[in-house]
């Protein structure tokens, strides 16, 4: 196998507005540069400098162990995570500052200052002592995008038991497996929670699992909706009856850096989930650090992320990041579009959000849906504006821009995953020109490199696999229970040097371009082309919102193109839009990549974050599963739905 073959054309350079270059943390290339310089030439010294932006109980004796691939950062150093990002800023200057404004689907609307998420963290804590959880011991986090889910993981973090969240809108069986595997002691759910107006039967879901998790021995209720629901005596409490009862005093338990901070459960692209576990110090550090720089995060902020907490995006960035930084973090309940395909904007309207994260699927979503939504508000809060969870398309980066953005926000495309715990390759948004589909360059003490099948840098422009190469604070430290696994995924392919999964391109500035998962790569006609980059090119075009394109065995090519592809609304799907499509990509690639095949989709299938399911439509190209009617526009969301449930 050779490399992966770049196609993707991409000229446009957006350099920092010099407005917002002037007020920002890093001001310019200049300035990221020489720091990035220093922050690898000296990884270990530059981190433990850093450190001391942290309280630490127990200062460390060194800033990392490395016996590859098993790493220890700040050796012997102790702390307290929920200390971290409460305690000192309610000590500090910020008792009174808003940390959480939350908002419910049905429109409700809560802040919670520092003071109080502390009293009721420390509250939550004592419950978590009073049901026998000890530090060490894991909690099941099962929950809506409520406050107390954020309280939950922080109290759990107080008293050095580790958390293991299940995203809400998984099935009792992904809640039993991920409890079994973890061997939970305690959960935490909800009666409910709201998503799209219906109520998502948590406390139903907990039912069905626990008849068979025995190590589960009890379970905490959060009254969200009110609805009638079983609670088993001497196994299930109420939230709020224990709360009352709870002292609001807790003292933070100091933890050594290594202790496993959290478990979270990550299927990757093919087989069972893995618990990916990550550390306290190094987690914490990397992803303080992050927040501050990349979403130049100050106090008057209004910051949203827009992920659920059952992802790391929502662990590390609507949790824990902004609330070490001492910032204000939003987090709304529900859906994009409930009630109407502008909630989001009306969310940043009403609360006035300076910086806003979400991921490609949802602003893809966004511009089928149309200007017209986001126009119906004042945008004019935004400031920065941030992607992540897939590559982004160039058109949609565009979209993105004009509409949300205003011409005026800086995009900051983020690339990191579950495994590395924290942003590694982005832009700084005042440091740092950004070009649409590009995460730019490494953050701070970041080695990323892109190299040939033998781990061999392959050089400018060329398409190849993306590797890290030196030990980063917050990368995970094992799969749990299963170090073997941990050392096959990530550290076999390519010795020594951790293997991310990705596809990717440096260009000629030293900008890295992913390209997608390369277990996603399609051989046509000798040419090795990565999803991106096709996917992009029908994104280009003005009558299409989404596509996704795989390989269908082909005897003459190798594969054959089948591209899948969502117009935007009020487009009709036909036999001319299917020629037109076919010469645009020509047009803007070459004659390599003409699709052989379009099917016109209402939804591409995705994963529950988001993410499109490329294997599920080699499935569907290559015959193996159908849908119905395929004469017409398809829907495969359907059909990813069943598929999760076999998983
Ligand atoms: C993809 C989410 C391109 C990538 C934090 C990675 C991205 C996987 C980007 C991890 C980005 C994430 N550009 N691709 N900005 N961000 N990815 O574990 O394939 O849910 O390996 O973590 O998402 O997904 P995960």
């Amino acid at each position: 196998m050779s490399d992966i073959d770049s196609v993707l054309k991409e000229a446009r350079v957006f350099p920092p507005p010099p407005e917002f270059q002037k007020k920002a943390h890093i001001k310019s290339l200049d300035e990221y540069r020489a720091l990035y310089k220093r922050s690898v030439e000296d990884p270990e010294g530059f981190w433990a400098e850093q450190a001391a932006t942290l309280e630490w109980t127990r200062k460390w004796d060194r800033a990392l162990e490395w016996n590859a691939p098993f790493a220890k950062w700040f050796v012997n150093g102790a702390l307290n995570l929920s200390a971290n990002c409460l305690d000192r800023h309610v000590a500090g200057p910020r008792p009174d500052k808003t940390a959480i404004i939350w908002e419910g689907e049905p429109g409700e609307v809560r802040r919670l200052t520092y003071a109080e998420l502390l009293r009721e963290v420390c509250r939550f804590a004592n419950v978590l002592k009073g049901l026998g959880v000890k530090k060490g011991d894991r909690v099941g986090i099962y929950m809506p995008m409520i406050p107390e889910a954020a309280a939950a993981m922080l109290a759990c973090t107080r008293i050095g038991a580790t958390h293991n969240v299940v995203f809400g809108g998984f099935s009792a069986e992904a809640v039993r497996d991920r409890m079994n595997d973890s061997e939970a002691k305690l959960i935490v759910t909800a009666d409910g929670g709201y998503r799209r107006g219906a109520v998502v039967p948590l406390k139903a879901n907990v039912d069905a699992a626990l008849a068979a998790c025995p190590t589960v021995k009890h379970v905490v209720v959060v009254k969200r909706t009110g609805q009638d629901v079983p609670m088993q005596a001497g196994r299930d409490v109420w939230w709020h009856e224990q709360m009352e009862k709870a002292s609001a005093e807790c003292a933070p338990e100091p933890l050594d850096s290594e202790h496993p901070l959290f478990i979270l459960y990550t299927s990757g692209t093919t087989g069972k989930p893995k618990g990916v576990v990550h550390s306290t110090g190094g987690y914490l550090l990397q992803v303080a650090l992050t927040t501050k720089y990349v979403f130049d995060l100050k106090d008057e902020d209004v910051y949203w992320c827009t992920a659920d907490i059952g992802w790391v995006t929502g662990h590390s960035y609507v949790v824990y990041g902004p609330l070490c930084n001492g910032g204000t973090t939003l987090m709304y309940e529900g859906a994009p579009n409930h009630p109407g395909p502008d909630r989001f904007w009306s969310i940043v309207e009403r609360h006035k959000a300076t910086i806003f994260y979400t991921a490609p699927t949802a602003i893809r979503a966004f511009l089928r849906w149309g200007d017209q939504w986001p126009k119906k508000h004042d945008l004019t809060s935004l400031r920065l504006l941030g992607t992540v969870g897939e590559p982004i398309n160039p058109e949609a980066w565009m979209w993105y821009r004009r509409v949300i953005g205003g011409d005026r926000c800086p995009i900051v495309d983020t690339w990191w995953q579950t495994e590395t715990g924290a942003i590694m390759i982005t832009p700084l948004p005042g440091a740092i020109p950004t070009k649409p589909g590009s995460g730019t360059l490494p953050f701070f003490g970041v080695v990323p490199e892109v190299v040939d099948k033998d781990g061999q840098p392959v050089g400018p422009e060329a398409g190849g696999y993306l590797v890290i190469q030196k030990p980063w604070p917050s990368m995970l430290r094992t799969i749990y229970g299963d170090p073997e696994r941990y050392v096959e995924q990530y550290w076999k392919r390519f010795p020594g040097i951790y293997f991310t999964g990705d596809g990717a391109r440096k260009d000629k500035d030293g900008y890295f371009w992913i390209m997608g998962r390369v277990d996603d790569v399609i051989n046509v006609a000798g040419h090795r082309l990565g999803t991106m980059e096709i996917e992009s090119a029908l994104v280009s075009h003005p009558k299409v919102a989404e596509a996704a394109v795989v390989g269908r065995p082909d005897e003459l090519k190798g594969s054959a193109l089948v591209c899948f592809v969502t117009p935007r609304s009020g487009t009709t799907a036909d036999e001319a839009l299917r020629t037109e499509l076919k010469g645009h990509v020509v047009k803007e690639i070459g004659a390599l990549a003409r699709p052989d095949d379009i099917r016109f989709t209402e939804a591409l299938p995705k994963t529950r974050s988001g993410k499109i399911m490329r294997r599920l439509l080699r499935d569907i190209a290559a015959g193996k599963a159908t849908v119905g009617d395929t004469t017409t526009l398809e829907d495969y969301s359907v059909l990813a739905k069943l598929r999760e449930e076999e998983e």
